[in-house]
């Protein structure tokens, strides 16, 4: 199988899975991508059993309502049964990098409002060890010099993502070469460098349920 047949398999996986555990009239938390891509394509025909959406990046927004979704600003919602989104990696914990489209920040404000993160990936995405994936940081402008020393401080190696601007007008810095062995550590102590807006480990709000595509269909995770 090629890998846009797994992803649109796994997107197919979580549509059935949210028809029989989201209710009936709620809203769908819908994340950035080209699997999430999958799964808003693979969503059309459940429009009637949402009330609408909620997007984590321009891009999901627009294209959610091409195929006719409301989407509702976050501030609109106070419950969101379920957030479905792809990673770059996830590891055995279900701790996972996200981020490698630029929506990491609105991807965790949603994450964080949803009671469950449904994630949603091929098998290649499944690591031992997160970091191989560079990991993302949504920088304030002015401080990516200084957000740079500070991850070069932490033992990484970060690279300005140059000409990508975040949809919150921020810049990305990768973060390449960490072996991240403690997520959780690693989150909190990027998070508390000044100019910081976020960054792309979610291991605090792991994910919840991570459905898997391989060629012998799909595994689920908990
Ligand atoms: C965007 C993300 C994506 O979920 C992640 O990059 C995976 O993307 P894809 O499904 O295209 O492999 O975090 O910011």
């Amino acid at each position: 199988m090629t890998q846009d047949e797994l992803k649109r398999l796994v997107a197919q996986a979580a549509v059935d899975y949210v028809r029989k555990n989201a209710p009936q009239g709620s809203v769908i938390g819908v994340g950035t991508g080209s699997t999430a891509n999958c799964f808003i394509d693979a969503l059309a025909p459940l429009q009637g059993h949402f009330c609408g959406a909620v997007a984590s990046s321009e891009a999901s927004r627009e294209r959610l309502e091409s195929i006719g979704f409301k989407v509702f600003d976050l501030n609109e919602v106070s419950e969101i049964p379920f957030y479905v989104d792809g990673a770059d990696e996830v590891d055995a914990g279900l701790s996972a990098i996200k981020g490698g489209g630029a929506a990491l920040t609105r991807e965790k404000i949603v994450a964080a409002v949803a009671s469950r993160f449904i994630c949603i990936a091929d098998a290649s995405k499944k690591v031992e060890v997160l970091g191989r994936f560079p990991l993302p940081v949504e920088v304030i402008p002015m401080a990516r010099e200084h957000v740079a020393r500070r991850l070069k401080a932490l033992g990484g190696e970060p690279k300005w993502r140059e000409g990508v601007i975040t949809d919150n007008g921020n810049l990305i810095l990768d973060v390449h070469g960490l072996a991240i062995t403690d997520p959780v550590g690693l989150e909190s102590a990027i998070d508390h460098i000044s100019g910081v807006v976020t960054n792309g480990l979610f291991a605090r709000r792991p994910v919840d349920l991570l459905l898997l595509s391989s060629a012998d269909g799909v595994v689920s995770f908990v």
